[in-house]
């Protein structure tokens, strides 16, 4: 995981956390995650490295209408609320996006 100032953190996930959750619990207060994960903040975004992104559960509806408030939303754009629990986490990279 790469935080805002472009340095490099390994995070260990917990059963049951999903990808904001366990970034908040490892201390990453830059995800700010406002609503506390019920899609409808969009303080919770990060980008997913490209060659990763395939395997994460795919984008609903609520997360892309979400995601289009920012500014700073890309193709490889994720709310990382929307994003829980399971294999796919183990070796994802994913950098925090820029406040909006
Ligand atoms: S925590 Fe608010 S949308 Fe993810």
């Amino acid at each position: 995981m790469t935080t805002r100032d472009g340095v490099q953190h390994k995070v260990e996930g917990e059963g049951g956390r999903s990808l904001m959750e366990t970034l908040r619990q490892a201390g990453f207060d830059e995800v700010l995650a406002l609503c506390g994960g019920s899609c409808s903040c969009a303080t919770c975004h990060v980008y997913v490295d490209e060659a990763d992104l395939a395997r994460l559960p795919s984008l609903s509806e609520t997360e892309s209408d979400l995601l289009d408030s920012s500014e700073h939303r890309t193709a490889n754009s994720r709310l990382s609320c929307q994003i829980p629990f399971g294999p796919y986490l183990e070796g994802l990279r994913v950098t925090i996006a820029p406040e909006d």
